[in-house]
């Protein structure tokens, strides 16, 4: 088998337990993961900075020694070819992920045929899990305390106002 190195792209806003389930799947089937976070990401403004869910992707992953993370702009195909990745890995948690994944892979194959795309299904537990369910839950005073891990949840509570974050009981008095 020749050496594979994979890129793990996504906005990570922010790295959720499936991201990271997904992460140390990906390291024990490639010699090496890259996971690779897009810093102009056409989904409006997110709530972290690039650095920030770099930050929390590389405090996370960093007892699997074959990962790495990294930041890219531009097209996809292009930040592979210039890490040598020959393959690309996405995590499909349901049926209806598969569609749009499906268009992405197709696209990137067509604009570089070389470059495989790798499904893998995150575990069970987190399939209803999102970044963007995950930020509206915290926001709103949610418990998500198995959802994300420790790191991203105490960097969750230094962005999100302790006063925002608390449900109203909406008892009247
Ligand atoms: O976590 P996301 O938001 O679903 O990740 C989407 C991502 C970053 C993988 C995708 O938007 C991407 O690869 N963007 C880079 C631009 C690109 O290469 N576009 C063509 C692929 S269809």
């Amino acid at each position: 088998m020749p050496h594979v190195t994979a890129i793990y792209p996504g906005t990570f806003d922010p790295p959720t337990n499936g991201h990271l389930d997904l992460c140390m799947r990906g390291s024990r089937i490639f010699d090496r993961l890259i996971v690779a976070v897009l810093r102009n990401s056409s989904k409006g403004v997110p709530l972290f900075t690039t650095q920030e869910r770099a930050e929390m992707l590389a405090e996370i992953t960093q007892p699997f020694g074959n990962v790495s993370v990294a930041t890219f702009d531009g097209l996809l195909v292009d930040f592979a070819r210039q890490q040598g990745a020959t393959a690309v890995l996405r995590g499909i948690r349901a049926v209806s992920d598969y569609e749009y994944e499906f268009q992405m892979a197709m696209m990137n194959r067509k604009l570089d045929p070389q470059l495989e795309t790798v499904f893998m299904q995150p575990a069970e537990k987190y399939t209803y899990v999102s970044s963007r369910l995950i930020k509206g839950v915290f926001q709103l005073g949610g418990d998500i305390n198995s959802l994300v891990p420790p790191a991203v949840m105490e960097r969750l509570r230094t962005k999100v106002p302790a006063n925002i974050a608390q449900p109203e009981t909406g008892a009247s008095t």
